[in-house]
């Protein structure tokens, strides 16, 4: 079973040698992972062009990019501008860009066509709606689901990699609290579902879909036992190296169990 963890530093770390040490550190672990596991890591954009040239094994990512492929955007960056440095995956609708940087549905079908049209791998996370409570979730990742995917073929919604993560479960979320890994292993099930009617039971199946939420070395168990979970989306845990190794080993070891 293919696994995909991906670091979402968010806006750290503060400097080009933390962000540098921090990669590197994770970076020479990596030959003990088995070949079905990857690890990308997202840093802030203005760090891409120089980690590009100490990240070797990861996959770069960038954690935003502009709807639009290019012209008067003030502040935004590009999904070509982004590809000169070797970014090969965005992370696209994260309930803080949709709830502090109004990333509304439209936009995030909009940059989810730019990054295919660039080749780029869209990382589209589903769940940022601060209305969400636990039981209201399915209806909120069906709303975002379907919107994410307006106007694209089956070829081209086979080559989205997808998130869910309730926004009340990032760590850093006021009142945050924990997401069970049963009830994600559900909600991906779900999400499964829904693209099973949109691709096919092959390609659905062959979909990565990742969970986002507190993910860290602690927890890393109760989501990685359950196969539905491709994978995680970290923030916090992964700003610290060893933190961060402790959850890729934990996805390698079921990829190697449950191969
Ligand atoms: P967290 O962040 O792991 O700190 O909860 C995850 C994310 O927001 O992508």
């Amino acid at each position: 079973m293919r696994k995909l963890i991906i670091a979402n530093w968010k806006m750290n770390p503060s400097s080009l040698e933390e962000a540098r040490v921090l990669v590197q550190s994770v970076e020479h672990r990596f030959h003990f992972l088995g070949p079905k596991v990857s690890v990308a890591i997202c840093p802030p954009t203005i760090f891409i062009p120089a980690l590009s040239h100490f990240v070797h094994r990861a996959i770069l990512g960038a954690q935003n990019l502009c709807f639009a492929e290019s012209g008067a955007f003030t502040g935004e960056v590009s999904a070509k501008q982004l590809l000169l440095f070797g970014v090969q995956i965005a992370i696209l609708g994260h309930s803080e860009r949709r709830l502090n940087f109004g990333e509304d549905d439209e936009m995030v079908n909009n940059k989810i066509k730019v990054c295919l049209k660039n080749k780029i791998e869209p990382v589209v996370c589903l769940g940022g709606d601060p209305k969400a409570k636990m039981s209201g979730m399915k209806k909120i990742v069906l709303k975002q689901f379907n919107a994410a995917v307006t106007d694209l073929d089956e070829k081209q919604v086979s080559k989205i990699i997808w998130t869910y993560e309730p926004f009340w479960a990032i760590s850093t979320m006021k009142n945050s609290k924990p997401e069970t890994g049963e009830h994600a292993a559900k909600m991906i099930g779900y999400l499964r579902g829904l693209l099973a009617k949109k691709i096919g039971k092959t390609l659905a199946k062959n979909t990565l879909i990742l969970y986002g939420g507190s993910v860290n070395k602690s927890n890393v168990h109760e989501f990685a036992k359950f196969p539905e979970i491709d994978g995680a989306l970290v923030g916090a845990a992964s700003l610290n190296a060893d933190n961060f190794w402790e959850v890729i080993k934990e996805f390698n070891r079921e990829s190697v169990h449950k191969a």
